[in-house]
């Protein structure tokens, strides 16, 4: 077994902004040969008058040249690859289900750029709706005469996404059920909100789950030995020497101390609680509770380190300077996913992952006020918490959150994925919305490709999915 992870550029303020890691078998034989393409779509998908386009990049792999149908794997924050449409579960079912495989890029990310720059006038095009447009005219392309004399026109569409990708697909069923037949959500949130403290609460119960009270008391003891030293110079000093910083802390910028835990030490834990294989936590709690290293801080410290993208660096605590870096408006820039990203949530999701909630190891250092500063400092003060309540609304008002799920939407969910709060549960499980909860499984888990070391409960989702998949398309 392998694991592609597919580490950022840089920190992240979210953990969506990642292509999936993709867990594939190593002996399977790949079929078709995966093809970049480009189709050019509207910039502005709600305008008449303005015809503007720009080309949208997708990978294809013709799996047989006999294929009607067609499974998309669907692109979300993050660059795409080859990599799913040469492998995982929504190969395997394209495979079974006599389909090719599609993964078309969300606009803005990776070669996918409408605009000249990533400016705050020209990310004004970067929404939700428009992202959905664009794949509603992938699909009405794919399934037309000009895209390979007309292979595709009469054959069933399948969406298969991951994260807000899942959350994606499932609004596009909503929105146009004439493009779509069935769709696969995998962690797939519905609700948007603003703050949202139950992600560290749930990284908080996965790791007492895994690693016992030792291994949360341990880390909670080191945070709040942190935020203690912060008051003496010795103290930051032995802080900048532990993590690396490549500055000593200012104790006079309480965003900095924000910094260093938005980036690198809750960034590290919902990492690792995110995208766990079975024993990844266990194992990061013998380390983190390893009594050779008596100071529970070292041994925090040497974890995180470990764990934060670009460790052979020293981790820039200084929230202007990585402002100045999340600034730049290249597409070049090595930020650019994570200006991207934050301009979503401080605009359309919310999902700030605050550490107001009792129920977690963090103390308070990432108060939701401080994320309000990141709107403002990355873009303008015209993005701030008012923008984002008003448009929170209005994505409800769209989609209902969990009140209705489109049918012939199956979704999947693993109970120790923190975003797994946010997405259908138990409750909007019907025949014709099937929805799979996967005991303390990760996020996006089930989109690996059937495995013969996969859990018995695992295994029995996946082929239970194919089912459902074949019975909705009537094959
Ligand atoms: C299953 O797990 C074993 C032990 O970790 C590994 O050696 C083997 O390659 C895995 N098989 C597949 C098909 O991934
Ligand atoms: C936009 O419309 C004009 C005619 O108004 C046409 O000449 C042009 O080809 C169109 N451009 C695109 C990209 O469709
Ligand atoms: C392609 O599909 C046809 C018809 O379903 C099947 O007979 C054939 O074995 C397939 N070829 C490959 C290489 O899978
Ligand atoms: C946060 O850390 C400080 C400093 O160590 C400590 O005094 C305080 O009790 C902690 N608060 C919580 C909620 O753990
Ligand atoms: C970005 O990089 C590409 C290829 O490396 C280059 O062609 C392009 O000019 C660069 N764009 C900017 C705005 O720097």
């Amino acid at each position: 077994m392998w694991l592609l992870v597919l580490l950022l550029a840089a920190p992240a303020l979210g953990l969506l902004n990642r292509e999936p890691p993709l867990q594939a078998s190593p002996n399977r034989q790949f079929r078709g040969i995966p093809e970049e393409r480009w189709i050019d779509v509207r910039l502005d998908q709600f305008s008449t008058t303005n015809n503007a386009s720009f080309p949208l990049r997708f990978y294809y792999n013709k799996l047989n040249a006999t294929d009607k149908h067609m499974v998309l794997f669907v692109g979300g924050e993050w660059s795409v690859s080859t990599n799913w449409v040469t492998a995982g579960f929504p190969y395997d079912l394209a495979s079974i289900i006599g389909a090719s495989m599609f993964y078309p890029e969300q606009r803005y990310y990776g070669h996918t750029r409408p605009t000249a720059d990533t400016e705050v006038e020209s990310l004004r095009y970067l929404t939700t709706d428009n992202a959905l447009r664009d794949l509603a005219q992938f699909i009405g392309y794919i399934k037309s005469d000009a895209f390979e004399n007309g292979q595709y026109k009469s054959g069933k569409v399948v969406l298969v996404g991951c994260s807000s990708a899942g959350m994606k697909s499932t609004w596009l069923k909503q929105m146009y059920p004439h493009l779509v037949d069935v769709v696969v959500s995998h962690s797939g949130p519905l609700i948007v909100k603003e703050n949202f403290p139950e992600y560290l609460e749930v990284v908080t119960t996965v790791m007492r789950a895994e690693g016992g009270e030792a291994c949360t008391s341990s880390v909670k003891q080191a945070v709040n030995d942190v935020i203690a030293a912060t008051a003496t110079f010795e103290g930051r000093q032995l802080i900048s020497n532990m993590f690396n910083t490549c500055t000593i802390l200012d104790s006079n910028a309480p965003l900095d101390l924000f910094t260093l835990f938005n980036d690198a030490i809750t960034y590290a834990f919902s990492a690792l609680v995110q995208y766990a294989a079975p024993g990844d936590v266990a194992a990061a709690c013998k380390e983190l509770t390893d009594p050779s290293i008596p100071s529970a801080m070292r041994r925090m410290a040497n974890w995180v380190n470990k764990n934060r993208p670009n460790p052979s660096k020293c981790f820039e605590t200084r929230y202007m300077v990585t402002v100045d870096a999340r600034r730049d408006p290249s597409y070049n820039s090595t930020e650019k996913g994570t200006r991207l990203f934050a301009y979503k949530w401080c605009t359309e999701y919310g999902w700030i992952q605050t550490t107001d909630s009792k129920a977690q190891i963090f103390n308070n250092t990432i108060p939701l006020d401080f994320n309000y500063d990141i709107c403002k400092d990355y873009f303008t003060t015209n993005i701030n918490q008012f923008r984002l309540q008003q448009n929170i609304a209005r994505t409800h008002e769209f989609f209902g959150g969990l009140k209705h799920i489109p049918q012939h939407v199956i979704s999947v969910q693993g109970t120790a994925d923190p975003w797994h709060v946010l997405g259908p549960t138990r409750q909007q499980n019907t025949p014709t919305t099937p929805v799979y909860i996967l005991e303390g499984s990760a996020h996006c888990r089930a989109t690996d490709a059937l495995n013969i070391n996969d859990s018995e409960e695992m295994r029995k989702v996946k082929l239970q999915i194919v089912d459902n998949v074949k019975a909705f398309l009537k094959l």
